[in-house]
């Protein structure tokens, strides 16, 4: 079998990549190692830069997004007792964010690429690139005990953070930069409205919190834990007990509550592999780097990227030039940083470090009191939070 460009991962990034090139007319298959319907069981972020937002558009798949996401302009940020909010439409000259979920994205990129004729392979297995330094490189996999060789220009690995690309790249090329937090975030979704019509991120001595949604009537809600904790330790009623007692008083009235449908934890960690690109294999996404979710950048990185690199590969086929492929690991790369100091430091900022003691707390609650008295800390913050240029 024979393919323009092997795309490895059928998560956001895998998808966008390849709706993007299918509409260019470049030959792609997605190679996804678990079932479509595991990928969209995965419930992970849940809000989208307008930049995002409009490589959706640009893909065919916004529709649903403009129907039925939120457009926020402006969250709470919490502390002391008090909430305070960030207005970021009037920071940053008129920017909003969308709320719509990472599944949802994921589904809306499924039908476009089945609409659109895309081939995807799922539940392939033992999925390896292969002489990605030469010219003529090639993927091979193994499905219902057949194994198959796809030859290929190009291999995008859109594989996540524990997928096989990074992993295939030659060790003494590879330089990883990594932070470990000491903490994690156990989420719940819940069929009851949202405490707030706009987000609050919470700090309080007892840790972080962070009251999202997913729509009118559907509630996201995360606190800090420590990594020990096991959410089966972790009934609803002890989930809405502490994530009351980290909100603001009138707001921990006001939270309705009601059954989870989905409570899981998960560990915060920054990442970043440099480069992105060893020859003809790409890294996009979670594959390359990973950010704390406090910034909600993740998912909107791994789009920055695709942008990136889908430029690169199309003017590669459609100018015969090689300038973006070439620039790709750099460019990408300084978007990645910024994003990584966005979100270690929104991260730093709100949760409890236990080191850090009362005097860790006093500091961040100064902080705190800062950025919203102060216009150009809050423009600072919303400038990011919005999503920084491409
Ligand atoms: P992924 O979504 O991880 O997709 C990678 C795909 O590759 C998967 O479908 C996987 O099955 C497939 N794959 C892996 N290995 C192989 C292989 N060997 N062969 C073939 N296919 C393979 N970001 C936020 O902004 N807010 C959040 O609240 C948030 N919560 C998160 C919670 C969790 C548990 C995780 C893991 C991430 C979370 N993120 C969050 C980050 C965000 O979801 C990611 O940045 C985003 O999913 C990145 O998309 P991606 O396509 O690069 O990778
Ligand atoms: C959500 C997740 C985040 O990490 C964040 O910063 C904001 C919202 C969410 O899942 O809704």
């Amino acid at each position: 079998m024979r393919t323009q460009v092997v795309i490895i991962g059928s998560g956001p990034a895998g998808l966008l990549l390849g709706q993007l090139l299918t509409d260019a007319g470049i030959d792609n298959v997605i190679l996804e190692r678990v079932t479509k319907d595991y990928v969209l069981s995965r419930i992970r972020a849940g809000v989208l830069e307008e930049g995002m937002c409009d490589m959706l558009d640009e893909a065919g798949a916004g529709r649903r997004m403009h129907a039925e996401g939120l457009p926020h302009d402006g969250f709470d940020l919490a502390f002391d007792g008090q909430r305070h909010r960030i207005d970021l439409h009037g920071l940053t000259g008129g920017k909003r964010v969308m709320v719509y979920g990472q599944t949802e994205v994921t589904h809306d990129l499924m039908d476009r690429r089945e609409a659109t004729g895309g081939v995807t392979v799922y539940e392939a297995a033992d999925v390896m690139p292969h002489d990605f330094d030469g010219e003529h490189p090639y993927v091979t996999y193994r499905k219902d005990g057949v194994e198959t060789r796809i030859d290929c220009d190009f291999i995008a690995g859109c594989d996540g953070y524990h997928g096989v690309s990074r992993k295939s790249a030659p060790e003494a090329l590879l330089k990883t930069y990594e932070r470990v937090y000491p903490f994690g975030w156990l989420g719940v979704i819940a069929e009851v409205p949202p405490v707030n019509h706009e987000l609050i991120y919470a700090n309080h001595p007892r840790g972080f919190a962070l009251c999202s949604m997913r729509s009118n009537t559907r509630s996201r809600y995360y606190v800090q834990v420590s990594l020990e904790e096991k959410v089966e330790d972790w009934a609803d009623d002890r989930f809405w007990d502490e994530i009351r007692r980290r909100l603001p008083e009138e707001a921990a009235q006001k939270m309705t509550t009601g059954p989870s449908i989905e409570k899981s934890i998960a560990p915060l960690r920054s990442f970043v592999a440099e480069p992105l690109r060893f020859g003809r294999l790409f890294l996009v996404g979670d594959a390359g780097h990973i950010v704390p979710p406090t910034g909600a950048k993740g998912l909107n990185l791994a789009a920055s990227d695709v942008r990136y690199l889908f430029h690169g590969l199309r003017d590669h086929y459609q100018e015969k030039s090689t300038a973006g492929i070439d620039g790709y690991s750099e460019r990408a790369l300084r978007r990645i940083w910024k994003a990584e100091r966005f979100s270690w430091w929104m991260t730093s900022l709100m949760h409890k470090f236990h080191d850090a003691g009362d005097f860790g707390q006093k500091i961040q609650e100064a902080e705190l009191d800062y950025l919203v008295h102060s216009r150009a800390a809050s423009m600072s913050l919303a400038e990011n939070y919005v999503g920084l240029p491409y």
